[in-house]
């Protein structure tokens, strides 16, 4: 639950706004309804989820879209401005206005920052909770709890490990979330690798500075392999990415070879929010540490968690 007192309604803007023990219970219920889906067949009956996604997406938006059929419940929405009014120029507030009317509960995806934020304050006035699919390269929340959630599933543990965070540390949207989930699950040490045009941005490195994280940069991935318990990948930001020159330049630096996999823990797991386009070679799916597939899996689970408890 967020902690923005402006609002009465419970929105999902960031996880660095949730409290420690919203997440766990998340969790809680996603290993639930995982083990037991066909109890909650029908637990969101009658209600609606629109899907408003302004930007381009595949696992954010089905698995939200799974996940409410799996609760017994509908959808609506669009997958890109085309096709509806905002290509004539309509606002945000005024569709958000309009889904909050058709709808019980509002998921976002949206290029610009606080675009989330925006849509809330707008839909609260009418009691229907808005949750980010996806800002800028801001935020990802929904993402991080599966993300966290498979971790869990697999070391049964979110504090003490080793994570490798590798690729598009400054565009991607979905490594601030994930480091702002594992900084409330106590110490955790971060090794992160990136093209040094692609390190983390200077804001979210001193938001971080109040966590229990510890951050070491690495110089390439061979160095750091054989010390980690999570290795999560994430492709290059092509379409946030200033210069398509350098885009060219840096896309095959940071692939991880299948020879580097030698070195790797047994229980290592590899994750990647996906699309993946380089850096995750197809090679590698057939080790037992890639995970990418049933993370994504997860993402069912973990919505179908979130929108029950956002949607009443
Ligand atoms: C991510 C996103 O959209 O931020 N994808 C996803 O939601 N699984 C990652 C990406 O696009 O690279």
């Amino acid at each position: 639950m967020n902690e923005d007192t402006e609002h009465q309604t419970s929105h999902i803007f960031g996880i660095r706004y949730m409290t420690e023990n919203f997440i766990q219970g998340i969790l809680d219920d996603a290993s639930e309804i995982k083990q037991n889906p066909s109890k909650y067949a029908e637990a969101l009956k009658g209600k609606i989820l629109s899907l408003a996604f302004w930007e381009a997406s595949t696992r954010t938006r089905l698995s939200f879209e799974s996940a409410m059929l799996r609760l017994g419940g509908k959808t609506l929405g669009f997958s890109s401005q085309a096709g509806t009014s905002i290509e004539k120029g309509e606002s945000l507030s005024d569709t958000i206005t309009m889904l909050a009317g058709y709808s019980d509960c509002i998921v976002l995806r949206h290029p610009l920052r606080g675009s989330c934020k925006l849509a809330a304050k707008i839909a609260d006035k009418y009691g229907v909770p808005v949750i980010s699919g996806g800002s800028g390269s801001q935020e990802h929340p929904t993402q991080a709890l599966l993300d966290i959630f498979t971790i869990q599933e697999y070391h049964h543990r979110l504090s003490g490990l080793n994570v490798g965070i590798v690729g598009d540390l400054r565009y991607s949207r979905t490594i601030s979330s994930l480091l702002f989930a594992l900084g409330k699950f106590g110490r955790n040490t971060i090794y992160y690798l990136s093209h040094p045009s692609l390190h983390l941005q200077d804001e979210l490195v001193y938001d971080l500075e109040s966590t229990d994280l510890e951050m070491h940069k690495a110089t390439n991935l061979a160095e750091i392999i054989s010390s980690l318990d999570v290795l999560y990948v994430t492709r290059l930001q092509k379409e946030r990415f200033p210069d398509p020159m350098l885009y060219n330049k840096v896309k095959e630096s940071y692939q991880l070879r299948p020879d580097l996999m030698k070195a790797a823990k047994e229980d290592l797991i590899i994750m990647h929010p996906l699309p993946r386009v380089d850096e995750i070679p197809y090679a590698i799916d057939r080790f037992p540490q890639a995970k990418y597939f049933e993370q994504a899996k997860n993402g069912v689970y973990t919505r179908m968690a979130v929108l029950n408890r956002l949607i009443h």
